[in-house]
């Protein structure tokens, strides 16, 4: 890559945002990709998802994710309030990475990137999901986990411990067939 003065541009660092209500492996794989171009990414978790309520704290949300990419050198975890544009301005991003799982996803990561770089000059790019986490999201994984399905092949290690704590905290008398209370 050559800037117009000859010489080689630094390739940008990445800022990877998301509720990560929990962490996904769909989500770890977009991560490593990202850490496989870039030479830093921050995984920057909203604070209050405008979605609803988060099950997970944000030190869980963040604790999770630590472990779950300490095999990854140039990852951090940081955590944010309000727009992604500024907080992503402050930093020093270069760029803004979003997983693309279905056709379906795309049409409102589309304006929401263009939204972000009118307002912060930052562009987006997408990673498309792998095929075999295409269909994983938090929001399912939660449900199936609380109906009393196996998750273990969709969400790190590191998750599947704390979710069993979390539903253990939930329901401590009750079996794991209950729906969860959200
Ligand atoms: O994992 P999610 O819930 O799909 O992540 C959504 C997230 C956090 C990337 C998005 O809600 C976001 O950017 N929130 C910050 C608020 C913001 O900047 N809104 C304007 C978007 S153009």
């Amino acid at each position: 890559m050559n800037g117009s003065s000859g010489k080689p541009h630094a390739p940008p660092n990445a800022i990877y945002p998301g509720s990560f209500d929990p962490l996904t492996l769909g989500h770890l794989d977009v991560i490593e990709r990202a850490a496989a171009v870039f030479p830093r990414v921050l995984v920057a978790i909203v604070v209050n998802p405008q979605k609803r309520e988060p099950l997970f704290t944000l030190d869980e949300r963040k604790s999770m994710i630590i472990a779950a990419t300490k095999h990854i050198q140039n990852v951090e975890v940081a955590d944010f309030r309000g727009l992604l544009a500024g907080f992503a301005k402050r930093i020093g991003a270069g760029v803004i990475v979003k997983g693309l799982r279905v056709v379906s996803d795309f049409e409102n990561e589309m304006s929401t990137a263009l939204m972000n770089r009118s307002l912060s000059g930052i562009d987006t790019m997408f990673v498309p999901s792998d095929p075999q986490y295409s269909f994983v999201s938090s929001s399912l994984v939660k449900e199936v986990f609380f109906l009393g399905g196996e998750i273990d092949q969709y969400v790190p290690e590191a998750v599947l411990h704390v979710m069993r704590a979390k539903r253990a905290t939930l329901r401590p008398t009750e079996p794991s067939e209950e729906k969860h209370p959200s």
